[in-house]
């Protein structure tokens, strides 16, 4: 094994940090400013203050902090600013933009969200539009109170679709949003002056509720009145829910000390911004059960802190409470449930409870109301296990199920390697081309459902789904495709996999600077027998198989690829269409053909026409329709006073370039056989067709070497099928 890859700078770091880093202070105009270098001092002092200047306007922006009134007064300027966490979600999603196509007739919105531009693209999904624009639509609805609001969200896939990558995209999100202008949103501490003097104590409250929950019940309409009078109906304020226990506690006590005067009491309130954050457990939450008899039900709605009982008097004080479970922690944003099917069933009614009702039952206090929103996730696997479990008919109500399956578009699939395997990361070894290609393909292959039409392959399957079109294939057909196969993308192999295969393949040692398709695939092949999902023998040798269909569409490929480029070389082709058009001028005008060598005049060369014209199918009986074609052409072209050229019929040029890639596979053929004594002009024959191969097509000197070894090698079996 080779030792680990050394470790690369982040190129998007340094990018960042050159892009950030202002102008050089007299760039523009070169040389040094009048004042000389006092000037220049000077002007840079000017430009760390601005900037100074900026960051401390921002810091006071993000640490607002004000009276009860001054919050009233910017929700009445912005109501925005009181969403509940669903409506914000989706302000957040769409805040990034989006585009919109048509696939297969079907008219996709893709978020742009999605694409994590805030990242760099590192947590990016791809392909998954469809699912995605669902998942989008649940939290439009609920955004819009129509019911999704009040169910638990359940990201549903195999393994590895990147339901935990769309998680962490949201949670991240939300973070970022907290922090612009649009998306933030405020909470609230109480102050509270110590009986003994000093610095008043500043209380939290530890759920980070919307300060407007201290508008009491009983006069609430009035105040959603009066301030959304002047408000469209689309976007006006509304309170839901109640003080939590510590709270209401404060609340209490302080109105006791003020007897009852609401504005006194208010006074002790200081609103402030709040910035989501999963590190420091605000309005972020993440719950993983652990095995299944360790959970406790504190973990999710908060504990009992043993130290303040003695403080307070008792442990239904909410002052000798911790309020810092995760659905406590994960007020106003989001609460993710990782494998939420492993979750103890008392603890799914807690969870299906939170969901529906918006409310959590912290020990020894009564409901507390919550604004969260609770996205769950589970792999494939673990639901089907489920599936016949009673428990899963009450979640299965008050869920909404996405399924979340694998990419079935090729192209969309080379994508999540690429990110990972790519030059600028893989240091010190080339990835010969195709071999993340051929990977991705044969992952999409083990998902793709068989076509029920007979007629066509799997591997046509995966082109017409990739977007290429095949005879006698429409944009309805491939509909069709889709919709016949149900569960396509639910199951086959994980992009995880793959991922691993591939490392396997570039850290062992094999002396060599490349890794290429073939040592992936027996990656892919060797892994097989140890795949901890993969029980089934029939299955097994089903995925052996279609490696074995990608192996031979990557002979195709690369055939295609050293026939283009031996046949590339442009004068040869000239030559060669202009001896060919030669003999068709002699042959339609009844005459000989002048041998530059001898000088005598011969027949036209039947041979050497018709083993050009096999190559496109011309059949004997239409060679002269085809010959008088050509000649015509050519004919009108002078009569325009055009010269012809073979680039100008692709017919011919392919058939050209057919019949020159016959002559040459020759000499490539005879290197493999004959390889240590190779003459000097062959030599150089192959020198320019691998120089071809490293800069028209990516390859280094052995990998370009490997190709070329390779399809020689598949001649000289004698099995070549020249196919276009
Ligand atoms: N559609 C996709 N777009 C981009 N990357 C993907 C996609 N599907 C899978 N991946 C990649 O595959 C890997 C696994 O993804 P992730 O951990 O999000 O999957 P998961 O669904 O949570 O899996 P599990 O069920 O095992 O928890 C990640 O590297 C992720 O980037
Ligand atoms: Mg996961």
């Amino acid at each position: 094994m080779l030792p680990a890859q050394p470790p690369n700078p982040l190129p998007t770091a340094s990018h960042g940090r050159s892009k950030t880093s202002a102008a050089p202070p007299n760039g523009s105009r070169g040389g040094l400013p009048p004042g000389g270098l006092d000037e220049m001092t000077r002007k840079i002092d000017v430009q760390s203050v601005v900037a100074q200047l900026q960051d401390t306007e921002t810091f006071r922006e993000l640490s607002w902090e004000g009276s009860f009134q001054e919050y009233v007064d910017l929700v009445a300027g912005d109501p925005k600013v009181a969403r509940t966490s669903f409506q914000r979600l989706y302000d957040m999603i769409l805040s990034y933009g989006v585009d919109e196509y048509i696939d297969s007739k079907k008219r996709i919105v893709h978020y742009r969200f999605f694409d994590d531009p805030d990242n760099g693209g590192r947590d990016a999904v791809y392909g998954l539009d469809l699912p995605l624009m669902k998942l989008v639509n649940v939290f439009k609805s609920a955004a819009k109170r129509y019911g999704t609001e009040r169910r638990v969200i359940l990201l549903h896939g195999p393994v590895g679709s990147s339901k935990s990558t769309i998680a962490r995209l949201l949670k991240r999100g939300l973070e970022h949003y907290s922090r612009t202008h649009d998306g933030r949103l405020y909470s609230f501490a109480w102050v509270i002056d110590r009986p003994e003097g000093g610095e008043p104590l500043v209380a939290p409250c530890p759920m980070n509720e919307e300060p407007l929950h201290l508008i009491p019940l009983d006069v609430r309409d009035r105040f959603l009145e009066e301030i959304n009078r002047n408000i469209p109906r689309e976007d006006q304020v509304t309170i839901e829910g109640d003080l939590c226990p510590f709270c209401r506690c404060q609340f209490d006590e302080l109105e006791r000390r003020h007897e009852g005067d609401w504005n006194r009491i208010i006074d002790h309130v200081r609103t402030r911004r709040l910035l989501l954050s999963e590190k420091d457990r605000v309005g972020i939450g993440t719950f993983q059960p652990k095995d299944e008899k360790n959970q406790d039900s504190t973990e999710l709605t908060g504990d009992i802190n043993y130290r303040k009982i003695a403080e307070y008097g008792s442990e239904s004080d909410p002052r000798a409470f911790n309020f810092d479970g995760e659905f406590n922690i994960a007020n106003r944003g989001l609460i993710e449930f990782v494998e939420v099917l492993k979750l103890d069933v008392a603890f799914l009614y807690d969870l299906l409870g939170a969901s529906q009702e918006h409310r959590i039952k912290p020990k020894k206090f009564a409901q507390t109301d919550i604004d969260e929103v609770i996205l769950g996730h589970t792999n494939e696997p673990e639901y089907r296990k489920l599936q016949k479990n009673e428990y899963m008919e009450a979640l299965r109500d008050r869920t909404v199920k996405i399924d979340i399956p694998y990419i079935t578009k090729l192209s969309e699939e080379i994508k999540i390697y690429l990110k990972d395997y790519n030059p600028a990361k893989i240091r010190g070894k080339h990835i010969a081309p195709h071999t993340v290609e051929t990977a991705a393909m044969w992952a999409v292959l083990t998902r793709l459902e068989p076509p029920k039409k007979a007629e066509l392959t799997l591997l046509q399957k995966l082109k017409l789904y990739d977007g290429k079109s095949l005879p006698g294939y429409t944009d309805d057909n491939v509909r069709e495709l889709r919709k016949e196969s149900e569960r396509e993308g639910m199951d086959g192999i994980s992009p995880r996999y793959i991922q691993d295969k591939i490392s396997n393949a570039l850290v062992t040692e094999t002396g060599r600077n490349s890794i290429n398709p073939f040592m992936v695939m027996n990656e892919l092949e060797a892994g097989l027998k140890h795949h901890s999902l993969i029980d089934d023998e029939d299955q097994r040798r089903q995925y052996r198989e279609l490696l074995g269909v990608v192996r031979e569409e990557y002979e195709n490929i690369i055939k295609n690829e050293v026939q283009r480029a031996i046949s590339s070389d442009e004068e040869a082709v000239e030559r060669l269409c202009s001896n060919y058009i030669d003999n068709v001028k002699a042959y339609t005008q009844k005459e000989k053909v002048r041998n530059p060598y001898t000088g005598r005049d011969d027949e036209p060369d039947e041979r050497l026409m018709r083993s050009i014209e096999e190559k496109i199918d011309i059949p004997e009986s239409r060679k002269d329709d085809f010959r008088r074609e050509i000649m015509n052409y050519i004919g009108a072209l002078a009569l325009e006073g055009k010269k012809f050229n073979y680039k100008m019929n692709a017919r011919l040029q392919r058939a050209l370039e057919l019949k020159m890639f016959e002559d040459q596979k020759d000499t490539i053929k005879l290197t493999t056989l004959v390889s240590s004594v190779v003459d000097k002009s062959t030599q150089e024959k192959i020198d320019i067709v691998k120089s071809r191969l490293i800069n028209n097509y990516g390859y280094d000197d052995e990998s370009a070497t490997d190709v070329l070894n390779y399809v020689a090698s598949i001649f000289a079996r004698g099995d070549a099928t020249e196919q276009g």
